[in-house]
């Protein structure tokens, strides 16, 4: 190069090729927040003390005076995996082109194979989508259902499980079949017998939630698949709530279709989803969106969107990793400990009632309460304005409760606090 145009080059500020950063490099980089906050995690000697569970909580950050019961909504992030997202994407508008289109194709399996891992189900079976939405939407779109054919799909799903089903239902004439649960089942029995009786020779798929979104209750989807299994039916099982919240199994589960939103219970960047789709099952399936690619025989097909939110993506990997760290299993054992904690609270007031059956196969994570002769509305108002408590308000199936998400980041004592708080709103 004359000297002239390394001069020129110089003046124009134009960099050299050695500045641009590795994928190992990044994740060098990324991994020292998380590497930090999991020092602090492990290097505590007790694991199971509130003093433990306490450096976690601290890792999360939330608006000043905001106590968050509100995770079944949409999950927190804690702040390693927060920066390490960041860094991702400032990596990537460093140097748009070189990342989106293979240069972090690695990093990108490597995730793949920690959320087959987490979920004990090969990475073959995984594809990484944006939302349980998404999930629902591809397994509906895909099926070659005939009119007259039946969707079993019960009164407490979330729209974006009932919706898909619906269109298919306006525009094919299929028949969605919407059984009735019961809001406080004292065994899984009761509800497996729902799905047993809404069964008829016509039913092709079975649409269920893992754990609705309206009083926390969870839905037996391994009895379910056995039962539907034997019958050639296809389960697909909204997971938006489960994942995360408590130990999932998917290979024990025997579902053929299992879609969840990380965003939620796996404290990831928002906009992230997975989707598992058993080996032997993903033949009925048919991508959304097709693009360069689409003829990949591989689960990867369905996620195949060209540009995308790869930082986020990445970041549910620094999630699991995050995840790890403390353990599923602690995690699990946490989230019925504040699920137990909270019921015996609430069982010393009696204007308070619990609208979540007690059961741990039944419940885990989130509770419901009612305040007696309270319109939930006004409940929720208040604990917002008076107490900084954010939770959801259900009004549907005669709830009339405040829907309380019990996440790892909630301490014992802002569980006293909401309790007292419920209970002072129940006398004024
Ligand atoms: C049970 C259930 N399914 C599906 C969804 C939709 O999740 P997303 O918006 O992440 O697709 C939610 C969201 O709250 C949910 O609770």
């Amino acid at each position: 190069m004359g000297q002239d145009r390394r001069k020129f080059i110089k003046a124009m500020g134009i960099g050299s090729v050695a500045a641009i950063a590795t994928p190992a490099q990044v994740w060098a980089k990324v991994k020292e927040p998380i590497h930090s906050a999991v020092r602090d995690i492990t290097d505590q000697k007790q694991h199971t003390t509130d003093a433990y569970w306490k450096t976690i909580q601290s890792q999360f950050r939330f608006a000043d005076g905001l106590t968050y019961f509100n995770n079944a909504s949409l999950g927190a992030c804690p702040v390693p995996i927060r920066e390490a997202t960041m860094q991702f994407r400032n990596t990537l508008d460093d140097f748009p082109s070189k990342y989106m289109w293979g240069g972090w194709d690695t990093e990108k399996e490597n995730t793949r194979k920690k959320v087959a891992d987490l979920f004990s189900v090969s990475q073959e079976e995984i594809a990484l989508i944006h939302n349980t939405t998404e999930g629902m939407n591809l397994i509906a779109r895909s099926m070659n259902l005939q009119p007259g054919d039946e969707v079993i799909s019960a009164n407490h799903e979330h729209a974006s499980a009932s919706s898909p089903w619906k269109v298919w239902q306006e525009d094919k004439g299929i028949r969605i079949v919407r059984p009735v649960l019961p809001i406080l089942p004292e065994n899984v029995e009761e509800i497996v017998d729902v799905y047993r009786k809404a069964i008829t020779s016509k039913t092709k798929v079975i649409s269920i939630c893992h754990l609705v979104n309206t009083n926390g209750m969870i839905l037996p989807v391994k009895e379910v698949s056995q039962m539907a299994q034997e019958k050639g039916i296809l389960v697909a099982v909204d997971g938006a709530q489960g994942a995360g919240m408590f130990n999932v199994d998917l290979a024990d589960l025997g579902c053929d279709f299992y879609t969840m939103s990380a965003h939620k219970w796996l404290f990831s960047p928002k906009g992230i989803g997975i989707f598992y789709a058993k080996k032997e099952s993903q033949v009925h399936l048919k991508p959304l969106m097709v693009a360069r690619g689409y003829k990949d025989t591989s689960i990867r097909r369905l996620e195949n969107y060209n540009t995308r939110n790869l930082p986020e993506l990445l970041g549910l990997g620094a999630a699991l990793e995050y995840r790890t760290a403390i353990g599923s299993q602690k995690i699990h054992d946490r989230t019925y400990e504040l699920k137990h904690y909270f019921r015996d609270q609430i069982k010393n007031y009696p204007k308070l009632r619990l609208k979540t059956p007690a059961l741990d196969s039944l419940s885990a994570g989130i509770q419901t309460v009612e305040i007696l002769g309270k319109d939930v509305k006004e409940v929720k108002k208040q604990l917002f304005e008076a107490y900084g408590i954010d939770c959801r308000p259900m009004s549907g199936f005669g709830l009339n409760a405040v829907r309380i998400s019990l996440a790892i980041f909630i301490s014992k004592k802002q569980i006293d606090i909401l309790v007292n708080a419920l209970n002072n709103i129940a006398n004024t």
